[in-house]
């Protein structure tokens, strides 16, 4: 309130009179600043521009009830102001009101996952106070304002999931005190700005997901308490620069799906001694596998796969008592010399291990029996396209929580062992294009939850057991160029589950009933099923 004018001033006392001019000062700065008024109609008019709320969340909003006891509104005790608006994950729509820009007290915005649109406005530079700020899965657009430097204090800025584009302000290399900068799955192209290097603080970037070009800057090699480094799926090409590996901090690294080329050196698992997800698939890498590999005992995921890296995997991957995913997959990894599988024998003691695969290489070698003894967590063994010879081992059937296995285009023979029924949680069992013998054994229909079954290219023979008409999930069966004999048994055209049934190049005899599609294989379809996509990230939890 602007004090009354005193009716006259004491006789010779400047200094009251001095007092009553602050006073006034005082009193019109307040009028032209913001006030919690301003911060009330500022939250109405969030309210005003919201055209869905679904859960009524802002129900409490209203006149009846004082704003810093709305739901999501904490206000600071003295002046009762708005410190934080956190209204996650409640599905609001609309456009955020420029009135929010107003909240010049505010700590925390977290507006996560629900459906707000706009632009990002150059007023965000009010909010200086500002800590954390998450808009993650929403729909702003635009390019990220160059005001957020006047947000000094930020720590956290998570504005994943959205549709910002352009490029990756320099002015973000002032926020000295960010330690989250998660700008994945956006739009943003140019270059990782160098200046990111100089945010010393920083413990998690993530930019992956966008259309960013060029190199990684030596300068993030500066970012020594980084934990989380995630630039996947972008077009980053050049080499991995040395200067990353000095950042002994890393917990996660993904560079998958890049254009990324070079060798890795060898130590690089000593480089990062406190590594659990290491995803650098989808690349062009070159040279050995690091030997190191065997250090990364916190390891859980790691992930070589679609790169052309040559040579033996190192035995003695033993060492990796958490890894509970290692993916080599499409490389030229493999010798001539034909004892490419010994590794296999290490992973006896990866007590941890779901998924294993090695596929589309060129190993060599003879399927060992030692991997009987694996663990019996593993659900995914892929050992597809490489030069595998030997038997399938009995003790397969050890393997009981397996829900895909991949032998196929190896050279193996022999039988597939009876041992497989105990198999039941098998989804995906593909073994086509190798030189097994023998008879389909029955008891595949006590796989109840089979959906692929791919057997064609072998040298199988008998007839086709009935049993698999109890296979009810089955969608694809492929039969096809065998030494099958006999009529297809009725149990296995009365599966409604089936889209694709492939039987030629066998001596079956009897009627083909005319509502059974015959497809041919078709790559596209086994593709999805059967083999393992370059991995990109562990875990993404995020605390505003
Ligand atoms: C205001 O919100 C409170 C809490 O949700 C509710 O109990 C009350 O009925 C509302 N008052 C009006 C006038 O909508
Ligand atoms: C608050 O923000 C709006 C929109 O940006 C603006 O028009 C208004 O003048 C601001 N100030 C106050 C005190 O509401
Ligand atoms: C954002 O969306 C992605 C993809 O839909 C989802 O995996 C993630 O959990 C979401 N994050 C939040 C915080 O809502
Ligand atoms: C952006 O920041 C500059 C420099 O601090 C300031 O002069 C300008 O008013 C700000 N723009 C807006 C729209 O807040
Ligand atoms: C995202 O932004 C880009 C560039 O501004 C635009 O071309 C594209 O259509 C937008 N995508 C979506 C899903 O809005
Ligand atoms: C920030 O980084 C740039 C480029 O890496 C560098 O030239 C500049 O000196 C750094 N600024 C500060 C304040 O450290
Ligand atoms: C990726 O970057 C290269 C240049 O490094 C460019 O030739 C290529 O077209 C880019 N690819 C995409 C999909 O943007
Ligand atoms: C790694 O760090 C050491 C010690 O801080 C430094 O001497 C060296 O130059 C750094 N290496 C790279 C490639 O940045
Ligand atoms: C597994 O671990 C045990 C005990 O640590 C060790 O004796 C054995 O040699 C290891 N086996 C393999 C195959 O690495
Ligand atoms: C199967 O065996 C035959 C005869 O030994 C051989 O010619 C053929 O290459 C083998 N096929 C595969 C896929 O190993
Ligand atoms: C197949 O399942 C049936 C019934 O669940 C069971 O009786 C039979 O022993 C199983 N067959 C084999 C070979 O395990
Ligand atoms: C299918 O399963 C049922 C019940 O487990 C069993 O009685 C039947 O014999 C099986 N059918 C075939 C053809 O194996």
């Amino acid at each position: 309130m602007i004090p009354e004018k005193p009716n006259c001033f004491p006789k010779n006392h400047a200094l009251v009179f001095i007092l009553y001019q602050i006073a006034v000062a005082a009193a019109a700065i307040a009028a032209f600043s913001l006030t919690n008024e301003t911060d009330y109609q500022a939250l109405l008019a969030f309210k005003g521009q919201i055209t869905s709320d679904p859960s009524d969340a802002l129900s409490s909003w209203n006149v009846s009830i004082h704003f810093c006891s709305w739901t999501g509104v904490t206000c600071g005790k003295k002046h009762q102001r708005v410190t934080q608006l956190r209204l996650p994950s409640l599905r609001l729509v609309g456009p955020l009101s420029p009135h929010i820009w107003n909240l010049t007290f505010l700590r925390v915005l977290n507006l996560q996952a629900n459906h707000l649109h706009g632009l990002l406005p150059q007023e965000i530079g009010q909010l200086s106070r500002l800590r954390g700020l998450s808009l993650i899965n929403n729909s702003f657009e635009g390019e990220l304002p160059i005001n957020l430097t006047n947000c000094a204090d930020l720590r956290g800025l998570y504005l994943y999931g959205n549709n910002f584009s352009g490029q990756i302000p320099v002015e973000l290399g002032s926020l000295m005190k960010l330690k989250v900068l998660v700008l994945s799955s956006n739009s943003l192209s140019g270059e990782i700005t160098s200046v990111l290097g100089n945010l010393s603080a920083l413990t998690h970037l993530s930019l992956g997901d966008n259309h960013i070009q060029g190199s990684i800057p030596p300068q993030l090699g500066h970012l020594s308490n980084l934990e989380k480094l995630f630039l996947y799926g972008n077009n980053i090409s050049g080499r991995i620069p040395t200067s990353l590996y000095n950042i002994s901090s890393i917990l996660e690294f993904s560079l998958a799906s890049n254009n990324l080329s070079g060798s890795l050196p060898s130590d690089l698992f000593l480089a990062f001694p406190k590594l659990i997800g290491l995803y650098l698939g989808g690349n062009k890498f070159s040279g050995m596998l690091p030997s190191t590999i065997a250090n990364a005992s916190q390891a859980i995921e790691i992930d070589f796969s679609q790169n052309a890296l040559v040579g033996l995997i190192p035995v003695g991957l033993g060492g990796l008592k958490n890894v509970q995913l290692l993916n080599f997959e499409k490389n030229n990894l493999g010798s001539e010399e034909g004892d490419d599988l010994s590794f296999l024998t290490s992973l006896i003691n990866c007590t941890k291990l779901q998924r294993l695969s090695i596929g589309e290489n060129r190993l060599k070698g003879i399927l060992p029996n030692s991997i009987a003894n694996f663990s019996s967590t593993l659900m995914a063994f892929v050992l597809r396209q490489n030069f595998i010879s030997g038997t399938i081992p009995s003790g397969i059937g050890n393997l009981v929580n397996l829900q895909l296995l991949s032998l196929i285009e190896n050279m193996l023979t022999g039988g597939i062992p009876s041992s497989i029924v105990k198999l039941s949680n098998m989804q995906g069992l593909y073994l086509y294009e190798n030189n097994l013998t023998g008879v389909i054994p029955s008891s595949l229909g006590n796989m109840t939850l089979l959906s692929g079954l791919e057997l064609d290219n072998n040298v199988l023979e008998g007839t086709i057991p009935a049993s698999l008409g109890n296979c009810t999930h089955l969608d694809e069966l492929y039969l096809d160029r065998n030494l099958l004999v006999g009529a297809v048994p009725q149990e296995v055209f009365g599966l409604s589950s089936l889209t694709a049934l492939s039987l030629p190049g066998n001596y079956l005899s009897g009627p083909i009933p005319s509502q059974v599609i015959v497809k041919c294989w078709n790559t596209s379809i086994w593709e999805l099923t059967n083999s393992m996509e370059p991995f990109h990230l562990l875990l993404q939890t995020y605390e505003v």
